[in-house]
């Protein structure tokens, strides 16, 4: 008898075991695998962190994520039901967002939603599991872009018929960080720009960009009249009043050897006359930024190398104003002197002494305004005291102007042309009044087709897209948007599709790392550089990873950047998600990405998930796509590496998402 309720007590347990055991809420999982269009998943909460409510009805557990999104779960056969309730979370506005779920069982789709919008009713999911070994949930954009698509698994929970441990459940298909470059040796070599263009008369400031060994000296042959070198630093200082093209020999020196290389001075009406490189406070402060931020960026740029590779801008983005009716003490204040000139706020106590820091070292500074009463965040910006500014900014020392529409919208009077041109016109004229060389940035975000006027308006570079954010889709939306914009670019004026998502970033104070995968950051930077677009890092510089700085080191990717000749890349092939790009560079070699970003509308619901396996694309690249017949040597860019001669085809595995970056060149 006791033997007999021994075994009853055991089943008793196994059961009651098994039943309380198998219910695991979605929220209840290590959300980090999970992709996310934009921002960052929340159990919860919606993607913005509200509560979760799909038309009107709260729910008090789920997942708000944003399309598109992946999440991938190693069910092991283990699964029973699947069930939740699904729909546009409520915080957007109205009929923006089209959204879709799916749930994909080992590659099959066993549930879908069709389109979602606000303010349908949460849609109820129900569905069998049993015997899936990969269980996908997908939300897609429904096959229009991915604004405003917060997407809400609301009490998602999946029944199981035998334990599996949490942890063992999320599928993480994110690649560990990967390290290409080798680090540059100790021999001397110079990088960074080859030409550069000042205006005469205007300060000159330009820094041989030089990795190897340190102590180095500096020397140069040739310096044309008014300039002069510092030994120690490579920092060239001084004023040319005579136009004219001067070829400079620089040289780098320290116990292990000597390098030269010959830089090209033009001085005449043209300045930026390769694409801009270096920082910009915003993908990664936003309104956080402040002068020790600032100066702690000069300092960073220094101590990690990068103005060794010809990194030279800190620009500071919005937010360093007098905002009007501000509540924050440190941002109140007079928007500007009696005699119109501007005024900063506490948080930049004395901006000419920053501007001198930060030259000090042999880097440039930027500064942000826009045509409107105020900028995007609410500060005091420009309209009707362009010369003012123009002035205060040359007074300080300012090097760049990034000056975005904004609030001009309320001026303009309508889009037309002359309307969008006009206020960019304006402080054309003003910068053109000062006696300094400030690289002038559009920032309206594409309209107008701006890349056809923006040289016109005196524009070094213009901004063709909204604002970037560190995701897959936004990143590969907005980079692989850009054929077609390949003629309005060139020395002196350049497309601008954004700034860089790599490292820390986070529209401040709080920061995360990047969202991209590595091979993602891998494309971002070679698409980037292949596109002549303007290098400015959105990181933390004080906290740069070997992995960040690697991406921003390769002296072999700079350079397809800052190529003299300044043509763009083009697309010269797009098909089955695969795409190559070509950009001709002055040694008649071409630089050549090999892209796998996999972008087609029509993808089958299956197709947006790797089901744990590494993909790749078989992508051959033909010699005549790119004017070369018979033999051409191969280099592997992010390697730095030979790979062989070739004849007719190179063919390669381009990783998903990712590149292939290569140098090549005819074989005579
Ligand atoms: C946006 C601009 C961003 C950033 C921001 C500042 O309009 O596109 O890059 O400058 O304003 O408020």
């Amino acid at each position: 008898m006791k033997y007999f309720s021994f075994i009853i007590l055991i089943v008793a347990v196994i059961f009651v075991q098994q039943s309380v055991a198998q219910s695991i809420y979605l929220d209840e999982l290590d959300l980090s695998a999970m992709e996310c269009g934009w921002g960052t998943p929340e159990a919860n909460k919606s993607v913005e962190g509200n509560p979760l409510i799909i038309a009107g009805q709260k729910f008090e557990h789920g997942v708000g994520t944003h399309a598109v999104s992946t999440f991938l779960l190693n069910l092991d056969g283990k699964g029973k039901r699947f069930t939740a309730f699904v729909g546009v979370d409520d915080e957007v506005v109205p009929e923006k967002a089209s959204i879709q779920f799916y749930v994909v069982g080992d590659k099959k789709v066993l549930w879908e939603s069709g389109v979602m919008k606000k303010p349908d009713a949460a849609k109820k999911v129900d569905v069998d599991i049993s015997g899936v070994k990969l269980l996908g949930l997908l939300v897609t954009d429904a096959g229009d872009w991915i604004d405003y698509d917060h997407a809400d698994w609301c009490d998602a929970k999946i029944e199981l018929t035998e334990n599996i441990p949490l942890a063992d459940i999320v599928v993480k298909t994110k690649v560990e960080p990967y390290i290409l470059t080798p680090k540059p040796s100790d021999l001397p070599k110079i990088n960074g720009a080859n030409v550069f263009g000042v205006r005469p008369g205007n300060p000159f400031l330009y820094t041989i960009a030089a990795t190897g060994k340190r102590p180095m000296t500096f020397s140069a042959e040739n310096l044309p009249d008014g300039l002069s070198l510092d030994g120690a630093t490579g920092i060239i200082t001084g004023k040319i009043i005579k136009e004219g093209e001067y070829k400079v020999t620089l040289s780098a020196k320290n116990v292990f050897g000597n390098a030269r290389r010959e830089l090209r001075i033009k001085v005449g009406s043209q300045i930026s006359l390769t694409p801009p490189m270096g920082w910009n406070s915003w993908n990664c402060w936003a309104c956080s930024v402040d002068d020790a931020k600032v100066r702690a960026s000069a300092d960073a740029m220094v101590s990690s190398g990068l103005i060794n590779h010809g990194w030279t801008y800190i620009n500071i983005d919005d937010c360093w104003e007098i905002k009007p009716d501000a509540k924050e003490p440190e941002l109140q204040g007079e928007l500007r002197d009696k005699n119109g000139m501007i005024n900063t706020n506490k948080k930049f106590p004395d901006m000419k002494a920053l501007a001198d820091i930060v030259h000090s070292k042999g880097l440039k500074i930027g500064i942000y305004s826009g045509p409107g009463p105020l900028t995007c965040a609410g500060f005091t910006a420009s309209y009707q005291y362009e010369l003012q500014d123009a002035q205060r900014y040359a007074d300080w020392g300012i090097d760049y102007l990034k000056y975005d529409w904004c609030s001009y919208s309320k001026i303009a009077k309508d889009r037309s042309l002359p309307e969008l041109k006009k206020p960019y016109q304006v402080m054309r004229d003003a910068l053109s009044k000062v006696p300094r060389d400030i690289v002038y940035s559009l920032c309206q975000y594409g309209m107008g087709n701006v890349w056809e006027w923006g040289e016109e308006v005196g524009g070094n570079c213009w901004r063709t897209t909204g604002d970037i954010t560190d995701t897959w889709s936004s990143m590969s939306g907005i980079g692989f948007n850009q054929s077609g914009h390949e003629k309005f670019a060139g020395p002196g004026h350049w497309n601008d599709p954004d700034m860089l998502v790599v490292g820390l970033v986070g529209w401040g104070p709080q920061l995360h790392p990047s969202n991209l995968t590595p091979d993602e950051q891998y494309t971002h930077i070679s698409l980037w550089s292949l596109l002549c677009s303007p290098l400015l890092i959105g990181a933390d510089m004080s906290r740069l990873d070997d992995f960040t700085l690697n991406l921003l080191t390769n002296d072999e990717v700079i350079e397809i950047n800052q190529d003299p000749l300044g043509i763009q890349a083009r697309r010269i092939f797009n098909e089955d998600g695969k795409q190559i790009w070509m950009k001709e560079m002055e040694d008649g070699s071409k630089a050549v990405g090999l892209f796998y970003p996999d972008l087609s509308d029509k993808k089958e619901p299956a197709s947006y998930f790797s089901w744990g396996e590494k993909k790749s694309a078989k992508t051959i690249l033909k010699g005549t796509d790119i004017g070369i017949s018979g033999k051409f040597k191969v280099r592997d860019v992010w390697r730095q590496k030979d790979i062989g001669v070739f004849e007719n085809q190179f063919e390669t595995e381009v990783p998903y998402h990712g590149v292939v970056l290569l140098k090549v060149v005819k074989k005579h």
